[in-house]
């Protein structure tokens, strides 16, 4: 008899609970590696579920928590239970070698150690699934909710989340917008969400992150889940108030009507400012730049469908082509700062001012105020530690004895422009003043901003019209 035959026999007259597949999964065990899989599986499954009902029991509200309970631990469960089937395959091998055939590798129902051992094997798979079937759901709130979004990637997302924080659409989560309803753009923004983690981990992401957004999904569907152009009707008053270095007291009141527009009830027609985006009519636009600052040319369709091309003069040769396409004009042409709304350095201190956190009593507060605010801080540690202390030595230096008695007053009109400082500017993502502009208006006209980037007389269609920037088209004169 051979080696090999021997074996066999010694195999045969073993207890069944000593088959070849009670070897095969002890082996499991046995080896270092099935033993790291099942060490593995069994530490992060009972984290996880720990995690879980900490979180479902609303305990915590780390945004790390999260990351790791709904990512870490079950990557390292998934990867604990695939070190097991691994670690059992090498270990076939090595029987192989050794002698067991091919023949003893078959499970047979009938046997009740093989059924007690296949019962186990799906009891533990669909625990296994129930547990990933709750992480996936769970996984997915946490991944969609504002939180994650905002936390995780603090560096990278604290600017966007700190003034998400005080917009309008501070209780909006950011996929509403940044991903709206459906299954492909889910997916789509998964994916571009894992390039983005890459970017983070390599290190590599753009400081400040690019505006406008180039794949940004079409604002109609996502801003339209919750506002529609049938709505929006009437005028809307708004009045700005503005002081100068020389008066700081009484404020320059400016009121305006805007001609909100959409659909005027009474006769049906679309118009005012929401015109743009009503329904039948389409407004397209050719920018020379990324940035969409220099429109070269804007094309209308009109609900009859007549088609008219407006073009500017010194930006004519601007043609379709690679680097150049057409956009329709939606909600963010108007309305790109609709949540990340940063302010002015001016704005913030008139306000302080009308609100008297900046004492107006205080010759000179407007003009200093600014300076500290404006200075280029290397970082914002930089700016904490500096900012009061520049707003008192610039008040001493322009009148001593003024400074001594305001001196409170100045430390809390310092605390206030930090205050600004912190929620505006990033150097460390080399977000300063002014880094993101909005296009609502014609405040940052000179910039290339707003209504007047088509509404500048420049555009002029076949027979010489322009695109007006006629005041009153928008407002009623201020
Ligand atoms: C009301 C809709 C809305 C919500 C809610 C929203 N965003 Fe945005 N976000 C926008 C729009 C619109 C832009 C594009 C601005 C542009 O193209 O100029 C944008 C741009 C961005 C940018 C690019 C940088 C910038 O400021 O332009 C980042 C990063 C960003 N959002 C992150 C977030 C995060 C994180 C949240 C949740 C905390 C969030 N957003 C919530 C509408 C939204
Ligand atoms: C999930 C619903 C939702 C979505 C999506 C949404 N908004 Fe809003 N939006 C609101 C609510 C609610 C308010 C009113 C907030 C308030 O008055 O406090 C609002 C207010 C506004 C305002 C008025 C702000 C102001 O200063 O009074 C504008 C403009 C606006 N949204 C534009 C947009 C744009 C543009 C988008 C798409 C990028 C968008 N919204 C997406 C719910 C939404
Ligand atoms: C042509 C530019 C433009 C476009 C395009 C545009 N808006 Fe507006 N929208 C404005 C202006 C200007 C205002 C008034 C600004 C203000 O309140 O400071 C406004 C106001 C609003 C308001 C507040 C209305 C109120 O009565 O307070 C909402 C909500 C809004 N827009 C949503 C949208 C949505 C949603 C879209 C896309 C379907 C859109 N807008 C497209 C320019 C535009
Ligand atoms: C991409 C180019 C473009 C931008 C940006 C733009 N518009 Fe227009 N707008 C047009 C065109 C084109 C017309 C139609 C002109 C015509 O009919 O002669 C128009 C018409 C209008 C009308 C008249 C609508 C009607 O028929 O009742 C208003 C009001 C208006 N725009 C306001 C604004 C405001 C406010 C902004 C900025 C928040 C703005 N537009 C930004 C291209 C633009
Ligand atoms: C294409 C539309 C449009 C035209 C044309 C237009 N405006 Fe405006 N204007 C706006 C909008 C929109 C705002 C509101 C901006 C905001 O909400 O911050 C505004 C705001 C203003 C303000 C108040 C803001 C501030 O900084 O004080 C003044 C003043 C003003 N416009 C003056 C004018 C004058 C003067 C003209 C004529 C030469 C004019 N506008 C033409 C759309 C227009």
């Amino acid at each position: 008899m051979t080696e090999k035959s021997d074996r066999q026999t010694e195999n045969r007259n073993e207890p069944h609970t000593k088959g070849p597949w009670s070897h095969i999964i002890r082996g499991m065990w046995r080896s270092p590696l099935g033993l790291m899989g099942v060490t593995i599986t069994t530490i992060s499954a009972t984290l996880l579920v720990i995690g879980m009902m900490v979180d479902l029991l609303g305990f915590f509200n780390n945004p790390y928590a999260g990351f790791f309970t709904y990512l870490i631990l079950p990557g390292l469960m998934l990867t604990g239970l695939a070190m097991i089937p691994v670690a059992a395959f090498l270990r076939r091998r090595k029987w192989f070698k050794h002698g067991i055939s091919r023949e003893h590798l078959t499970l047979n129902l009938s046997d009740h150690t093989h059924r007690r051992w296949v019962v186990g094997f799906l009891v533990l798979t669909v625990i296994n699934l129930c547990i990933f079937a709750m992480v996936a759901y769970e996984g997915y709130h946490f991944s969609d909710s504002a939180y994650f979004c905002g936390q995780v990637c603090h560096q990278v997302m604290e600017p966007e989340y700190t003034v998400y924080q005080r917009s309008p659409h501070a209780r909006v989560v950011c996929v509403e917008c940044h991903i709206g309803p459906g299954a492909d753009w889910f997916v789509r923004a998964k994916i571009s969400g894992l390039r983005q983690v890459v970017a983070i981990f390599t290190n590599s992401y753009s400081r400040p992150i690019p505006a406008p957004v180039e794949h940004l999904r079409p604002a109609r569907d996502t801003c339209e889940t919750c506002h529609w152009p049938e709505k929006f009707h009437g005028k809307k008053v708004k009045s700005f108030k503005r002081f100068t270095n020389s008066n700081q007291s009484k404020p320059e009141v400016t009121e305006i009507a805007l001609h909100i527009g959409g659909r005027n009830p009474e006769t049906d027609a679309f118009e005012g400012i929401h015109w743009h985006v009503s329904k039948n009519v389409k407004v397209q636009y050719l920018a020379e730049d990324e940035k969409r600052t220099k429109i070269a040319r804007v094309k209308v369709t009109r609900p009859d469908g007549k088609e008219e091309e407006f073009v500017k003069s010194d930006l004519a040769e601007i043609k379709e082509d690679q680097g150049h396409h057409w956009r329709t004009m939606d909600c963010i042409d108007c309305h790109n700062r609709p949540t990340h709304v940063y302010q002015m350095p001016d704005e913030r201190v008139d306000f302080g001012l009308l609100s008297r956190r900046i004492n107006p009593d205080i010759p000179g507060m407007r003009e200093d105020s600014l300076a500290v605010l404006t200075y280029q801080y290397a970082t914002r540690k930089e700016a904490e530690a500096r900012m009061v202390d520049a707003l008192i030595a610039l008040q001493t230096k322009r009148d001593p004895a003024m400074a001594k008695q305001h001196e409170a007053d100045i430390k809390k009109g310092g605390d206030f422009l930090l205050e600004a400082y912190l929620g505006n500017v990033w150097p460390e993502m080399n977000i300063h003043w002014g880094t993101y502009k909005m296009h609502l208006g014609h405040q940052y006209a000179d910039d290339g901003y707003g209504c007047w980037r088509c509404h500048d007389e420049e555009h002029v269609n076949a027979e010489g019209k322009t695109i007006t920037q006629d005041c009153a088209l928008c407002h009623d004169s201020p």
